[in-house]
């Protein structure tokens, strides 16, 4: 029946994938990434990043967005909105400014008013803060840190509640925080504080991109969706996928299912767990080759769109 529609009868909101704009004249590609009953949930994996959405400063382009945005409401897909502050994909104007703490606070207030206006109520959830942490627990070190402190985050949400409508969950979203361990121990310790003092946040992604032997537990991933839960805060796997080492193996892709099933069945068995997000469902497009040399295969659909045995474990489960 599609993978969203059995998710949704285990309890879930979604089963849905990111859909990125280098493959948009695939056809094939497009009529998957678009159906409902397999993915019920659409993110952008690019086109809403800064870098595109505002290339020059206060000039602000959507076509990319857009691109996936529109069909996937057609569609009646959910869409997960992502990212306004994160430090990658900053263009050059950001990076390379000379700014104060007032000048560049202006920009991130101007650049998260603009993106959640035009996205009013078109987002199901947006990340809010991408990837603040490090894995000790300290906050990165990017120029929003450096230049506004930390107060950066929560400026950040603060901003995303008053601009985007009432209903859109604001996250925080990272990745390696899908084990109890000093960094998610962090992240829940913000949200905490934050909730004590009123600062809007509803939810907190678990980005989950996990390599083929080194991947969490259904215990731990369990575990650490707990201490969101306990919380009360809503979570997600935002961005899943499971790289491979190459060369690929009918054994390697067996392991690989297991992770997928894992940690999707954490989400189903969580309760403020609302659904499991793809880091794109098509071997071809995953960022893994390019960012990670020597893995790949990390999706549910191999080169020629046929379904690997992680597909259909996950089918299984559900
Ligand atoms: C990745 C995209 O998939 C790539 O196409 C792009 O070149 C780099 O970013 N964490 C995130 C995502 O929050 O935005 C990243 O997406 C993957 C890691």
């Amino acid at each position: 029946p599609g993978l969203d529609i059995l998710a949704k009868r285990a309890g879930l909101l979604y089963f849905g994938t990111a859909i990125d704009n280098v493959v948009l004249n695939n056809t094939a590609y497009v009529s998957i990434a678009h159906n409902v009953s397999e993915f019920g949930q659409a993110t952008p994996s690019n086109g809403q990043k800064w870098m595109y959405i505002e290339p020059q400063q206060n000039v602000f382009n959507y076509s990319m967005a857009d691109a996936i945005m529109k069909p996937a409401k057609e569609a009646g897909q959910m869409r997960r909105c992502h990212t306004f502050a994160w430090h990658s994909q900053l263009p050059d104007w950001v990076n390379n400014g000379n700014w104060t703490k007032e000048t560049l606070t202006a920009v991130l207030e101007n650049h998260i008013k603009n993106e959640a206006q035009y996205f009013k109520d078109d987002c199901y959830a947006w990340d809010v803060v991408n990837e603040a942490f490090e894995d000790d627990g300290s906050l990165r070190n990017s120029i929003w840190l450096q230049v506004m402190g930390p107060e950066y985050i929560e400026l950040a949400f603060k901003w995303a509640r008053q601009y985007t409508g009432n209903g859109t969950r604001l996250y925080y979203n990272d990745y390696g925080i899908e084990r109890v361990n000093n960094k998610s121990l962090a992240v829940a310790e913000m949200a905490k504080d934050f909730i004590a003092r009123d600062i809007p946040i509803d939810g907190v992604g678990l980005q989950a991109h996990f390599t083929v032997g080194r991947a969490p537990t259904y215990d731990e991933v369990s575990a650490a969706l707990t201490l969101f839960d306990d919380l009360k805060l809503e979570t997600a796997l935002t961005e899943l996928d499971v790289r491979i080492l190459l060369p690929d193996s009918p054994e390697k892709q067996e392991l690989q299912a297991e992770v997928y099933t894992n940690a999707t069945k954490a989400c189903v068995d969580v309760a403020e767990c609302v659904g499991v997000t793809v880091w794109d469902f098509w071997d071809p497009v995953s960022w893994v080759p390019e960012s990670f040399p020597g893995y790949g295969n990390a999706c549910l659909l191999d080169d020629d769109l046929q379904r690997k045995p992680a597909y259909y474990a996950i089918e299984k489960m559900l």
